[in-house]
């Protein structure tokens, strides 16, 4: 039996036309003007909606260890509010820890995920510590793990942060096996300096972490990561870039024949550093890093965002509650969990913030939410479109329809929202995994979750 969705506006990244469109099984087995239904064929009405392809957020970390601590998703929760936002796909970061070995820290993420995921996912693996046996592992994770992206740090100095050699080492290796390398760009060395000395002036709240890593802190990492990259000879994909400075330089280097990517994320287009005045602790909410930024750096972004030199949107979806985890800050602000959710907003906020005023266009916005993060992490077309053999990731998206984003109504396990009050036009209101129909009408169906790992391709 197949299931006919008639009537609706199908979009991709380059066309927006109106057609039938029919899953077969798992696949999308049709599309045309007009499919006339067999007995076996079930038909949903959909006129009036948009099909669009299930959204893709090549940036979370669901159940992520700090301390004695875990993030407050895991990937049940976790992977619930990304389907209810229309995301069917995450890349999570499988995460390395000091004297793990990478297969050992994959083994770590199936076991997180195995059986929990509503939605299908992959994983990069995050390094870090880098010894030179490692690169047989990495060979093996790309060839037969189906992981073909690595994660680098260049802040958080003491756990994370890995150094320059070590960059350029794994840069090297990863370009050599098709894999492609992600980096948090901000120089974790001038950060620690300027951390260790507010703290000595008495410096404890929330709103000392933005003054410890202003704009020039991401934006000389980002020069340094390019000139490595390029000595590498290797692309690189650039996590949650969030100043104007740091874009200006990567579309210099793109200019100059470097292969640079770059992904930015919601919350450094809709929020600003507003959030941190103060001496609340309530800042402790948007304690991130990178930190929010002033608005010109926003502006900037949507800008580079229209002109097609921003890649990808992901959320950086990174949750910990304001009770009981933010809380550990309370008397020093270094001590407070970086991160904040976002995993299920992202569609919607794009959409109102983006295309209904006309900031980008219906078909960018599926681009950057669906189609480039698909080709960059090595699962497109079977992810990232609507097209005959793709799989039957859709999104009934519903332009007219609207809600007030609150932590009432969202479905992560966060005590808080960082869009509390925000207003969303536009809303998933069926959605589809592998042919599957997973939310009905804004409601979740599946009791169990269904969905699985996904074997990324490298990109040679
Ligand atoms: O503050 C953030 N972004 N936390 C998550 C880890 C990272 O840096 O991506
Ligand atoms: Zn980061
Ligand atoms: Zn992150």
């Amino acid at each position: 039996m197949g299931l006919i969705l008639r009537g609706g506006t199908v979009v991709t990244a380059l066309e927006t036309y109106r057609a039938d469109v029919r899953n077969d099984g798992e696949q999308i087995g049709m599309i045309a003007q007009h499919i006339e239904p067999t007995a076996a064929d079930q038909v949903i009405d959909v006129t009036g909606k948009y099909l669009l392809p299930g959204g893709i957020d090549a940036h979370t970390h669901f159940d992520l260890p700090f301390g004695d601590m875990s993030t407050a998703d895991d990937f049940e929760s976790g992977s619930r509010s990304a389907v209810m936002g229309g995301t069917t796909t995450v890349i999570d970061f499988a995460t390395q820890f000091r004297g793990e070995t990478l297969t050992k820290a994959l083994e770590n993420w199936h076991d997180k995920a195995r059986g929990k995921s509503y939605c299908d996912y992959g994983f990069h693996m995050a390094i870090s510590e880098w010894k030179q046996g490692m690169t047989a592992q990495m060979e093996e994770l790309v060839r037969k793990s189906g992981v073909t992206s690595f994660k680098l740090y260049m802040a958080y100095k003491g756990s994370m942060q890995v150094d320059d050699g070590v960059l350029f080492d794994v840069l090297r290796k990863s370009s050599e096996m098709g894999a492609l390398v992600c980096l948090h760009c901000e120089n974790g060395d001038v950060v620690n300096l300027l951390v260790q000395e507010a703290k000595a002036q008495g410096k404890a709240a929330p709103s000392t972490h933005p003054l410890t890593r202003p704009p020039a802190v991401e934006e000389e990492a980002v020069a340094r990561a390019i000139a490595l990259a390029n000595m590498a000879k290797a692309p690189l994909y650039i996590v949650h870039l969030s100043t104007r400075g740091a874009l200006e330089t990567a579309e210099r280097a793109r200019q100059q024949g470097a292969c640079v990517y770059i992904e930015t994320c919601p919350q450094y287009l809709l929020l600003d550093d507003r959030r941190y005045e103060g001496e609340s602790f309530e800042s402790a909410k948007y304690v991130i890093s990178p930190p929010l930024r002033s608005p010109e750096h926003g502006e900037a972004l949507w800008e580079g965002i229209r002109r097609g030199a921003v890649d990808t949107i992901a959320t950086d979806h990174c949750s910990f509650n304001y009770q009981g985890q933010k809380e550990l800050g309370r008397n020093d602000f270094s001590k407070i969990p970086n991160g904040m959710p976002g995993v299920e907003h992202r569609l919607g906020l794009l959409y109102s913030a983006g295309v209904v005023p006309g900031k980008i266009s219906l078909n960018q916005f599926v681009s950057l939410t669906a189609t480039r993060p698909a080709q960059l992490f090595g699962i497109f077309p079977r992810k990232g479109t609507i097209a005959v053999g793709s799989d039957a990731d859709i999104v009934l998206w519903d332009p007219q329809a609207t809600k007030v984003i609150s932590k009432v109504n969202h479905h992560c396990h966060v005590d808080y929202e960082p869009y509390e009050g925000f207003s969303q036009t536009g809303l998933p209101v069926h959605v589809f995994l592998r042919g599957r129909q997973i939310v009905r009408d804004g409601k979740l169906l599946d009791a169990a979750p269904g969905g699985r790992y996904l074997f990324r391709k490298p990109l040679k």
